[in-house]
């Protein structure tokens, strides 16, 4: 039987990414199953929208620290990862960076998206930053995670303009529309084996 890549998805947020991925697994566009979703954040939507599902769906303490995990909360992330048994990781608006020891447990099996064509406007409120910037282009990222913070391979972008009129919340809402056709395409390409990374860089087949 053909094995389905096995996803764990975590965020932190209202999950509207996460929700994307699981329709687009439901309409049969990318192979593969959500293992489970992690959330550091108990009252966080995304944990709803995911037991709403019937998937796998818990809430981990994130320990003492504001924007990383701490020593006992990573390796417990790691622990649910590896028992559900995921292939990928998907990070889907997770507000903590990932350190060491799940960099290793994951590696190259990390993907994350960010919401500006980055290089430009890593770091929090991308859409913010590009509209304070003045840039007329921006748009959102799927990347491989490595040490970096939003650094790490480039699996896909898609531009979205930002208009005359446009407000912060307004370009925002654009990209997030821009994630959500994104982000599946993009884990589709992986679970069907269509890339590879070389360096760098990110090569479709
Ligand atoms: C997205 O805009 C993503 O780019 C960023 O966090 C946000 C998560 O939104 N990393 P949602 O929870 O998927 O709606």
């Amino acid at each position: 039987m053909f094995n389905e890549l096995r996803l764990g998805i975590l965020g932190s947020g209202k999950g509207s990414n996460f929700l994307a991925m699981a329709d687009a697994i439901r309409e049969g566009t990318v192979p593969a199953q959500i293992a489970i979703v992690l959330s550091d954040v108990a009252g966080a939507g995304i944990l709803s929208l995911a037991r709403e599902r019937n998937l796998p769906a818990e809430f981990i303490p994130p320990g003492r620290y504001r924007t990383k995990l701490d020593e006992e909360s990573e390796p417990a992330f790691v622990r649910a990862l590896q028992a559900a048994k995921v292939d990928l990781v998907v990070l889907a608006g997770f507000m903590r960076v990932l350190k060491g020891d799940f960099l290793r447990a994951f590696e190259g099996r990390i993907v994350n998206i960010h919401p500006s064509l980055l290089p430009s406007f890593p770091g929090l409120e991308a859409w913010k930053q590009a509209w304070d910037h003045g840039v007329k282009v921006t748009g959102c990222t799927v990347h491989f995670v490595d040490a970096g913070v939003d650094a790490g391979p480039i699996i896909g972008q898609q531009s979205v303009p930002v208009l005359d009129d446009d407000t912060p919340a307004r370009l925002h809402q654009r990209i997030q529309m821009a994630e959500h056709e994104l982000y599946p395409k993009c884990v589709a390409a992986i679970a069907r084996g269509e890339m590879s990374v070389q360096g760098r860089r990110v090569v479709w087949k």
